[in-house]
Order: C-alpha cells, then sequence, then structure tokens
C-alpha cells in the first residue's frame, strides 16, 4: 500500500528533521553531516563511542554510545527520524548489526546502511552509489589509484585507459543532504514529485567524475605544475595485481584488501561504471571540476597518513 501525507495524523511534518549518524567525525560522516547542517532543516546527532577522539563538525550534537550496551544506543536513537551509518570498515563485525536492532527497538522508520538486515527488522532503507571517492582515493596511497606523492610515485593498471566513475567527498554530502531534504511522503496520488520514499529499499545512484588512471594523471600534473619526468611510473597487470592483493589478504595482511577492491575495478573487460544509472540530474546536483577535486584530493594526502598513524597507535 503506498503511503500519502494526507493519510497521516495531523502532527506528521512531511520532512525529515532529526537525523542521527555513526561516523560523524570520519570521513565521509564529515562531509554527509556538513552539508545536512548547511541545509538548515535538520538537526544532526553523532552516535560517537565514548571517549572517541574524532573532531565533529560544529553544530553536531553528540550522544555517546557503548556498542556493549544496548541500552545507550535505544536512548541515543530516540525520537530520530533517519540514521546514517558511516562506520570504519575495521570496526569488529558485529557493531553494525547491534546498531541496527537498537534503531528498531526506537522506532527508527530508515536507516542508510552498510550492511543489510534492516528490511527484517521492519525498517526501510537507502544506500547511495557512488563508486570511489574521487579525492579520497587519489590521497590514499599507491594500493588505491595508484598514486603515492611522497614518492612522486604512479603505479598504471595495464595501459591506464579503463575508466571508472567515481564521486568526491563532497558531492556524496551533498547527495544526502538533498535526498533527506525532500518530502518524506507524497501528498497524495496525484503529487509524482520526487521524495524520500522514491529512494527506499534501493540505492541513489551519483557520480562526479567518469575517468580512467590516465586522465587522473593529467589533472595532477596540471595541478601540481609537474612532468612526465618527474613521476616513476610503473605499469601492472590488473588481474596479477588482484591476485596479489588476494594472496595478501589470505594470509591476513589486510594491506592487499584495498590492492583487490581498486584492481577488480579497473578491469579493462568489467570496469566499475555506474554513469548509466546516475540521478545528479533529478538531484539538482553541481558539476564539479577535475582540477579541483584533483587539489583537495592532493590536499588530503597528510591528513590521510595522519589518520592511519592515529589508528595503529
Ligand atoms: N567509496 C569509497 O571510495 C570508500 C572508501 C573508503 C570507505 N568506504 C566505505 O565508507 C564507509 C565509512 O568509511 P569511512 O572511511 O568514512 O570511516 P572512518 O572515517 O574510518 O570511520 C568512521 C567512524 O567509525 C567509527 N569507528 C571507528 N572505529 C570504530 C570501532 N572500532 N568500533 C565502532 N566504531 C568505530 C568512528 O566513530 P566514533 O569515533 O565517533 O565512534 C569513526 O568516526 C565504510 O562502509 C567504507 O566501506 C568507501
Amino acid at each position: 500500500m503506498p503511503k500519502y501525507a494526507k493519510d497521516q495524523s495531523v502532527d506528521f511534518k512531511n520532512t525529515i528533521e532529526r537525523v542521527a549518524i555513526v561516523g560523524a567525525g570520519g570521513t565521509i560522516g564529515w562531509h554527509i553531516s556538513n552539508a545536512l547542517l548547511q541545509t538548515g532543516r535538520h538537526t544532526v546527532t553523532a552516535l560517537s563511542r565514548k571517549g572517541s577522539a574524532n573532531r565533529l563538525p560544529q553544530g553536531v550534537l553528540v550522544a555517546s554510545i557503548n556498542y556493549n550496551d544496548e541500552a545507550s544506543m535505544v536512548a541515543a536513537l530516540n525520537g530520530q527520524q533517519f540514521l546514517i551509518i558511516t562506520m570504519a570498515p575495521t570496526a569488529p563485525r558485529d557493531s553494525h548489526s547491534k546498531l541496527v536492532q537498537a534503531a528498531a527497538k526506537a522506532g527508527i522508520p530508515y536507516i542508510m546502511p552498510n550492511g543489510d538486515e534492516i528490511e527484517r527488522l521492519g525498517m526501510q532503507w537507502i544506500t547511495v552509489c557512488c563508486g570511489f571517492w574521487y579525492d579520497y582515493s587519489l590521497a590514499g596511497g599507491d594500493s588505491r589509484f595508484g598514486f603515492d606523492f611522497d614518492k612522486r610515485s604512479l603505479t598504471i593498471y595495464d595501459d591506464g585507459n579503463t575508466k571508472n566513475s567515481t564521486s568526491t567527498l563532497s558531492q556524496v554530502g551533498r547527495a544526502v543532504a538533498k535526498v533527506l531534504s525532500l518530502n518524506e511522503l507524497p501528498q497524495d496520488e496525484n503529487d509524482n514529485s520526487l521524495t524520500l520514499s522514491t529512494f527506499l529499499n534501493q540505492g541513489v545512484y551519483i557520480t562526479s567524475f567518469v575517468v580512467s588512471q590516465n586522465d587522473m594523471f593529467e589533472s595532477v600534473k596540471r595541478v601540481t605544475g609537474t612532468t612526465d619526468a618527474d613521476w616513476t611510473i610503473t605499469h601492472v597487470d590488473t588481474k596479477k595485481r588482484y591476485e596479489d592483493g588476494l594472496a595478501q589478504v589470505k594470509v591476513g595482511n589486510m594491506a592487499g584488501f584495498s590492492k583487490m577492491l581498486y584492481a577488480r575495478a579497473f578491469y579493462p573487460d568489467d570496469p566499475s561504471d555506474l554513469s548509466a544509472k546516475a540521478q545528479n540530474e533529478l538531484l539538482g546536483l553541481p558539476d564539479e571540476n577535475l582540477d579541483e577535486s584533483t587539489k583537495v584530493g592532493i590536499d588530503l594526502v597528510k591528513e590521510l597518513q595522519r589518520r592511519v598513524e592515529r589508528m595503529a597507535a
């Protein structure tokens, strides 16, 4: 049965105002929280582990939680309308499930997850399908888009011409803020406007750039004022790189994981390109400039290195 605003109780406001987010101080969560706050339509509450050293965007409220104390999560989620989970992939495997169970108990209707037990518990989900984060992946070292800015080296998969669809961190943030700023439900059966419910239990597809490593390299050279002669370039066979990453993971070396993930996305016969499904126009997302985003990525290099050091400490 489709749900319409006209059938809801008199105090139904048809907007998402109260958003809870896990990882508001993290890589993508920071951008999502910031974009939500900028709409002026939402209060954003970070569900954060007690004692977390992560810095949050200004204006985000904090609710301390303990993943081993369900009551702390239910209390933090009570009264929230939407839960976004941007949890570190390194978090204990059951943490996501603990959160989702607590969300069901707190009566949360919608979740943007990184897992999928939501429907079984009677809630609805929306995910963002964005491909690799362009700026993050450019900055994140040799095992991602192949760039090591400290060494000025570049590992190119095959001939470097295979294209991937990618999204910047800020475009992901804007997309989430757009979707959560839509009316929650259509007014009635004649209302065909875009609403949050349009996206329920399916992906929101977005993209910033469809680029090859060679395209990225041209942009990097323009932004840094360097030439080929300044860079050490190595070519690898993409499928061999995937196998090497897999072999590392099999012996417990998780450094192989990103190698596998990125190499797979650059398979020449089956690259990761979601651009045909992109809904940028539908959501009114802006066009971005590749070189500006490359600059943002290069500025992120040191921050990501610090983050790895913090996590290792
Ligand atoms: N498309 C891409 O290119 C791409 C790249 C990287 C990641 N991702 C995906 O994006 C999602 C978020 O990644 P991210 O890089 O934004 O995460 P992140 O910055 O590494 O961490 C996000 C948050 O997770 C929480 N956290 C950290 N360690 C935890 C632990 N041991 N137990 C529970 N919570 C913990 C922290 O929140 P508090 O300190 O506040 O508790 C942290 O702020 C993941 O699903 C990942 O797979 C996508």
